[in-house]
């Protein structure tokens, strides 16, 4: 069932389990989320992002997703938009059916440059009002993502600031956390601790003072009541970044969060984790591995179940690990 994303994130403190949130592009990406998630008794929360809804529009997105209501009917799914850059976004969503939308009020509405606070607490109370007067979920977020060894914000991918940014816009203030939560009236919380969207996050396996873990709990302290979200969340698997290379790939050295970093953060109150970087990784390294090694093959589909097996088993190992899997 269609459920919002309030509902399930306010049973997930309950039960003290976090939630991952897989960006969908396509059907692939549904049916290994959806599967796994029947395999281990786990709720599902599927987003959308502007690069999804350019890539496949606004309609596919949400027949797909619709589908994996019907097809699954015993699997709370939220429908969540992730990262809507202007009221006008959000509000298109909601009368689309999404239970649940995402307005990044850290960034102006060219979702690049960072906003002011009292910007992005204006339009994120505005976007609540209009939400919750239809039961859906908002999420909101404060601080910008980037990166503590560089100041760099994430990569030039229209998902994220663009340029430098200055430490303390780097790091959620727990006490402006509480301010914006009590004006805004946001169901979730997605806050800057030193993560960035894409597969290049850290030039070295992270240690506390580029990865802010202890920001989480500093935060979760002030306002244990609210559900926070981590963005940027992929692990980057090192096994995939392999076979990647392995078979004709050439990315570079490169780290992401860590899974036990990530379970430290459900402990004090992270309850939404997004990864796509991740299934992007597994797809990518399964369709070359699956192609070089099958050169004979012309069938689509015979790659495509290659991408979809290796998407799936990244999302029983998040479901498991983050403690969802049996919780439907
Ligand atoms: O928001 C970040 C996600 O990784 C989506 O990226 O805009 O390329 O779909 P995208
Ligand atoms: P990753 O790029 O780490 O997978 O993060 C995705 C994300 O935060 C989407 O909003
Ligand atoms: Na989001
Ligand atoms: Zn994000």
């Amino acid at each position: 069932a269609l459920v919002s994303l309030r509902q399930l994130l306010d049973h997930a403190a309950e039960n003290g389990y976090g939630l991952p949130a897989f960006n969908v592009n396509n059907l692939e990406q549904v049916q290994a989320i959806m599967e796994a998630a029947d395999e281990c008794g786990s709720p599902v929360i599927m987003q959308a992002s502007a690069g999804a809804r350019k890539y496949a529009g606004a309609s596919f997105l949400r027949h797909l997703i619709t589908a994996a209501v019907e097809a699954y009917p015993h699997i709370p799914i939220v429908m969540h938009q992730d990262h809507g850059a202007s009221a006008p976004v959000c509000i298109r969503s909601i009368t689309d059916g999404f239970s649940s939308v995402m307005m990044d009020g850290s960034l102006q509405e060219d979702a690049k440059t960072p906003a002011s606070y009292e910007y992005n607490v204006e339009i994120t109370r505005r976007v609540v009002d209009i939400a919750h007067a239809v039961g859906v979920s908002v999420e909101g977020e404060l601080g910008c993502l980037g990166s503590l060894e560089t100041g760099m914000a994430g990569e030039e991918d229209g998902s994220g600031a663009e340029g430098m940014l200055d430490h303390s816009q780097l790091l959620t203030d727990p006490e402006e956390a509480a301010d914006f939560v009590k004006k805004t009236g946001v169901d979730a919380l997605a806050i800057a601790i030193g993560t960035s969207h894409g597969a290049y996050k850290f030039t070295r396996p992270p240690t506390g003072d580029i990865l802010a873990i202890g920001r989480i709990k500093e935060i979760h302290a002030r306002i244990p009541n609210t559900h926070l979200v981590m963005h940027g969340s992929s692990s980057v698997p090192q096994e995939w970044l392999k076979i990647i290379n392995d078979f004709g790939g050439d990315m570079g050295e490169t780290y992401g969060v860590p899974v036990e970093e990530i379970i430290e953060g459900i402990k004090h109150g992270v309850r939404k984790v997004n990864i796509d970087t991740d299934l992007r990784m597994a797809s990518t390294g399964a369709v070359r591995k699956f192609l070089a090694e099958n050169k004979k093959e012309f069938d689509p589909r015979k790659f495509l179940i290659a991408s979809t097996k290796a998407m799936k088993a990244i999302c029983k190992a998040r479901y498991e690990a983050f403690g969802s899997a049996g919780q439907a």
